[in-house]
């Protein structure tokens, strides 16, 4: 592996706040670290020594996992904190929950809170790395790079691609990020959704606001499905499933509108039959689980770079 600069700076906490430069560190970062993790032995010795906790408020498959491998990868110690069964039932709060971790001498925490704003809180009031694996509304950042990572293996330059991101904007931290990322890099981003679904605001952060994914989709190069958070939905948004996935649900007929090379995506988990058929989830556009395996060469990147970068290999 070549010289990699760090990023110069404590937390990841969103996609937001990277600068251009710093996303494309990671991006390339992560090719260095995809061809780390196909190797017959995937580990180099960078994190040795550093002992890494991933403290999850919600279920995660994809993420917690992906990060326990990109841990092992760099030879990190990883452990895995199980809510449920932690003092954070006795009532202990986020702060002391993270002070604790901290004085017990951990290097990173890697957490993932329903709450919008959890991992800044908890990052203003320790000295050790936290990453954001999810905060309610707000920011997915791992995610939103695995997605642009994925977007440029597919197409190279995002400069001017058009991106539609399609569902539950309103409720979706990976649409906030892919947002934030994808217009730095110049892409040109619609999202697409039911009105009661798509927040005041999205138009300030740089997307164009659709209702016709049947209009949107003609010329897109990319379109990443949404999963609807039935979990953060705190009343109907739409009448019902059947004709949320008749106006905006992926299918054969459709896709038949698209451009012959578009791509489909999808953070995961699929609702299928909802968002998208498994016609079209398993079909020859979807790149879904090639967004999965790049989850562990952006996550070993960012653990390298926020963790190690200096000590290269
Ligand atoms: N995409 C994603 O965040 O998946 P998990 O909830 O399984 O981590």
């Amino acid at each position: 592996m070549n010289k990699v600069k760090s990023l110069n700076r404590k937390d990841l906490l969103g996609l937001k706040e990277l600068t251009l430069e710093e996303i494309k560190l990671i991006l390339k970062t992560a090719h260095s670290m995809k061809e780390v993790a196909a190797r017959p032995i995937p580990k180099v010795p960078t994190l040795l020594g550093k002992h890494i906790i991933t403290l999850f408020y919600e279920a995660s498959t994809r993420t917690r996992t992906s990060f326990n491998m990109a841990a092992k990868i760099l030879s990190a110690n990883i452990t895995n904190i199980a809510v449920a069964s932690s003092s954070i039932v006795k009532g202990e709060n986020l702060i002391d929950t993270i002070k604790n971790l901290e004085v017990m001498g951990v290097d990173a925490i890697i957490m993932r809170h329903s709450m919008a704003g959890a991992p800044h809180l908890a990052a203003k009031h320790c000295n050790i790395s936290i990453i954001n694996a999810g905060d309610g509304f707000d920011e997915h950042p791992t995610q939103g790079l695995l997605d642009i990572f994925t977007m440029q293996e597919k197409k190279g330059s995002l400069k001017n691609k058009k991106v539609v991101i399609v569902g539950d904007i309103l409720h979706s931290r990976v649409a906030r990020s892919n947002i934030w990322g994808l217009t730095k890099l110049g892409a040109k981003v619609v999202v697409v959704g039911p009105p009661t679904m798509i927040p005041k605001d999205i138009e300030e952060m740089g997307a164009m606001v659709s209702y016709d994914l049947d209009r949107e989709i003609r010329d897109a190069d990319f379109i990443n499905m949404l999963r609807i958070q039935k979990e953060r939905q705190e009343k109907g948004l739409f009448p019902s499933i059947e004709e949320y996935a008749a106006l905006y649900g992926l299918n054969a007929e459709r896709m038949k509108q698209a451009k012959k090379d578009v791509v489909v995506m999808h953070p995961g988990p699929i609702n299928r039959g909802v968002e998208l058929t498994s016609e079209v989830a398993d079909g020859p556009y979807n790149v879904i689980l090639e967004q999965v395996t790049n989850g562990v060469a952006v996550r070993t990147a960012l653990l390298f770079l926020l963790l190690g970068g200096k000590n290269s290999h």
